[in-house]
């Protein structure tokens, strides 16, 4: 029987999933080796087992496919997360039963592509004896070692897409567009799309803003004859000494659901301005659809990257982009930090040259 590694997606989805899934298994089948997709995250590894050979039928017109065809579970038994910043221990006999699953199906290797939270569940797997290795997700881009986590990119062309079309409608209707983004505690999607789309007002969570600065901005838009203004918000932006927006309720696994704040701002705009606003909030079609050209470059990198570790027995590690390469490091040194926007980084620095307001 051929060598075999299994591929498991932890989490949300993100672009990019099914491309990086294509990676590691035509790698694997370049190799000589099966690759077993793993059905419903961690969780199809447990009795009854859930699984899919990965075959060249079943890899045809992965590269552009939005989503993940294993199946996203950032629920259940392997929900690693309890709140913001802290993770959950996974009782013996889950990572008992993690190890039967690998052995039941014949897998020598495992690659676990998730964010923070999944990834967390690999680095205890790891710890356990399971041979792991990484590849690290999210839309967010908050994990830290790699300059880009895959999505992000995608992500951030969705949101730039957005801002340029809220122009014209701005533009024609002398109104503030308030745009609101995903990205939890950090505001990278806010910041890359801002300034790509041109926003005239970046509110991001490392930058906490006030009400006066953004007016005063507007204010003095309209002074050079601008009717109108395009403001970004990242979800977790907050006003100085002000808490985060919710939605109200919490995840099942006990975060807070951030959302809400492009509202907040909007409503408080039209109060202090005058002016008419409209909050868009864009959602999860910022996680949906086919990955960008980089995203699709990484994502193949990163599969491609995460079987060389696994053929050289480089287990406990991810693969990171280091710029202009896709290198490997400890995923204990990647969890459980957030890779936050540095306000005096080069692209705030940028922004703020050309003239964009962080409402500091
Ligand atoms: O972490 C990715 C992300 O899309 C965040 O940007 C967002 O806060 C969250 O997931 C939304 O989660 P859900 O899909 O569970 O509402």
């Amino acid at each position: 029987m051929s060598k075999r590694i299994g591929v498991v997606t932890g989490g949300g989805d993100c672009p990019g999933l099914n491309a990086v899934i294509r990676a590691v298994a035509k790698t694997s089948a370049n190799r000589g080796w099966d690759c077993i997709g793993i059905l419903g995250g961690y969780e199809g590894l447990l009795e009854p087992r859930q699984t899919v050979l990965l075959d060249h039928q079943t890899l045809s017109g992965l590269l552009p496919r939005g989503g993940t065809i294993l199946g996203a579970a950032s629920r259940g038994k392997f929900s690693a997360k309890v709140g913001h910043g802290q993770t959950r221990m996974l009782p013996k006999e889950l990572l008992e039963g993690v190890k039967a699953g690998m052995d039941a199906l014949g897998l020598f290797a495992l690659v676990a592509i998730g964010g923070d939270g999944s990834l967390s569940i690999a680095q205890q797997l790891f710890e356990y004896g399971i041979p792991v290795v990484g590849v690290p997700k999210t839309i967010d881009n908050d994990l830290e070692g790699t300059l880009f986590t895959f999505g992000f990119d995608s992500a951030v062309a969705c949101a730039t897409d957005a801002l340029d079309r809220l122009h014209t409608t701005a533009e024609s209707h002398n109104r503030v567009m308030v745009l609101e983004v995903m990205g939890r505690y950090a505001g990278w999607i806010a910041l890359y799309a801002g300034v790509a789309g041109g926003a005239d007002v970046i509110l991001i969570p490392e930058i906490p803003f006030s009400y006066e600065s953004i007016c005063e901005k507007i204010h003095e838009r309209e002074g050079l004859g601008k009717k109108f203004t395009i403001v970004i918000i990242a979800e977790g932006a907050r006003e100085k000494d002000g808490g985060f927006v919710t939605s109200g309720a919490q995840t099942e696994t006990g975060e807070a659901r951030l959302g809400g704040i492009g509202g907040v701002v909007s409503a408080e705009i039209e109060k202090c301005t005058g002016k008419e606003s409209r909050v868009c909030v864009l959602g999860h079609l910022q996680r949906g659809g086919s990955p960008t050209t980089f995203d699709r470059a990484l994502c193949s990198m990163f599969g491609a990257t995460a079987v060389e570790l696994v053929a050289a027995g480089d287990f406990g590690n991810m693969v990171a982009f280091t710029g202009p390469q896709v290198g490997a490091m400890k995923i204990s040194d990647a969890i459980g930090k957030l890779k936050a926007v540095r306000p005096d980084g080069n692209l705030v620095r940028t922004a703020r040259a050309l003239g964009i307001c962080f409402g500091d």
